[in-house]
């Protein structure tokens, strides 16, 4: 067992490396085209739904389980009954898979930022992404064309990601927040700022916010809520668990579980304006339908984005710089933090000291993650990609809010959480651990289920 555990500085270091966690790709990039295509205003009413009775809880759950057992999720887990360790090495290896291709994302926007300079995809930034610089395959078995400068990109990341856990939780992720994540607020506000006054903006705002009341009968609107809440909150990662449980005695759990929800959620509805508000712009000076240009995940970033930092003349350059380091900025706070996960879960474990392990797992990381540098990366991303979505992080939700609320005990939760807390949760925080959060999550698994066949 590891000795001299590791703490943050102070509850504010904690909230910043958490919603640093938080904070990522599926905020930036995933959420402004969810809540586009998902019924615009009236994805709202699920999305909110979704984290009051979830995202929430479970945000609660995570933390008051990791700050009671003060442990990594396995060894946390062990604690409470010696039986559930297994369960805990779910979401850390989950986390592992996730930072892979994760990593090598960033390697690709760490390739863009340096793009951006000169604005090098040139005149069609469709064919430079999938062409000149994924240079993809044919098929997800034909590996060939292995990519230098993508393969660059990743060791800048993993090079990153190895420096800051091996400085551990107050030396490392501690101070990377403090500078990371406050500077991305403000380039985040900048480019909001800039995107809804472009000419055009309001189009593609109105698009976004027009509500589609009929889409919030669609079961599969509720499932993408649920889904978004829990990949944007880094829940049944592994990651709150551990994070919480660097905290100090007496840190008020329920306000900090608050307070990471709405900042997350708040960098993301942000995000959602900026996006659209750019998309607008890029609609109405190409003459098309924003149904043309709203795109998300890679598409977005790596095709739309750097045709409207070209459409934008010189201020482009400054706008395309600004958006990779965004991204940048964004993706290492959450891949340091899966980082954190995994490695936390090995050395409590074996007891090894935490420079080998977080070396070790860099090492291995950054090996597997080189499949995502060859000309089949982006096929095996997508398919790792939607298991861990559809099936890695549900499962391990509803065993969580399962093991918690039937086995262990809400109450026993609760009674850690509320004498140190300000604002004390009530039973309606037990009813939707044990009832209402694994109803949801065996639903979503059912129905992911029969989507496959
Ligand atoms: N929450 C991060 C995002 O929105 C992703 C993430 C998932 C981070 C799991 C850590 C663990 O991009």
């Amino acid at each position: 067992m590891a000795q001299n555990r590791d703490q943050w500085g102070s509850k504010l270091g904690f909230i910043l490396a958490a919603v640093g966690s938080a904070v990522g790709l599926g905020n930036i990039w995933r959420y402004p085209y969810l809540l586009y295509s998902s019924g615009g205003g009236a994805f709202l009413v699920p999305y909110f739904f979704a984290l009051l009775t979830a995202g929430i809880p479970l945000m609660i759950l995570e933390y008051g389980f990791g700050h009671k057992f003060k442990g990594s999720t396995p060894m946390s887990l062990a604690r409470a009954n010696k039986k559930w360790e297994w369960l805990g090495w779910w979401p850390s290896l989950n986390s592992l898979v996730i930072l892979t291709y994760y990593s090598a994302i960033l390697g690709w926007a760490i390739n863009y930022l340096v793009f951006s300079f000169t604005q090098s995809w040139g005149a069609d930034p469709n064919a430079f992404f999938f062409g000149e610089f994924l240079n993809l395959s044919d098929s997800v078995f034909n590996f060939g064309g292995f990519r230098p400068a993508i393969f660059a990109g990743m060791s800048v990341i993993w090079l990153c990601n190895w420096f800051i856990c091996y400085r551990g939780v107050s030396g490392g992720i501690e101070k990377l927040n403090r500078v990371l994540l406050p500077t991305l607020i403000g380039i985040m506000v900048v480019i909001t700022l800039r995107g809804v006054t472009l000419p055009g903006a309001a189009v593609g705002l109105n698009k976004l916010f027009t509500p589609d009341w009929s889409r919030v009968l669609d079961p599969k609107v509720w499932i993408a809520a649920y889904g978004q809440i829990f990949f944007s909150l880094s829940l049944a990662m592994g990651v709150m668990i551990t994070y919480s449980s660097y905290l100090p005695e007496k840190t008020d759990i329920n306000n900090s579980a608050f307070m990471t929800a709405f900042a997350n959620c708040g960098f993301e509805f942000m995000a959602a304006l900026g996006v659209f508000g750019i998309l607008g712009f890029m609609a109405t000076s190409q003459g098309v339908a924003i149904e043309e240009v709203a795109k998300q995940g890679v598409g977005l970033a790596f095709v739309v984005f750097p045709k409207v930092f070209t459409l934008m003349g010189p201020l482009g350059k400054i706008f395309g710089i600004l958006f990779f380091v965004c991204l940048v900025f964004a993706g290492l706070t959450s891949s340091v933090s899966m980082v954190e996960a995994f490695s936390s879960a090995v050395i409590d474990k074996t007891g090894a000291n935490r420079k080998k392990v977080v070396t070790v797992t860099a090492i291995c990381g950054y090996l597997v993650g080189t499949v995502f540098a060859t000309g089949s990366g982006l096929y095996i991303l997508d398919i790792v990609d939607h298991f861990i979505n559809s099936y890695g992080i549900v499962v391990i939700g509803l065993a969580e809010a399962a093991i918690v609320g039937w086995l262990f005990g809400t109450h026993k939760i609760r009674e850690h959480v509320n004498p140190i807390s300000i604002y004390p949760i009530g039973k309606w925080w037990d009813r939707m651990i044990k009832y209402v959060t694994p109803a949801i999550l065996a639903y979503m698994l059912v129905q992911n289920l029969i989507a496959e066949i």
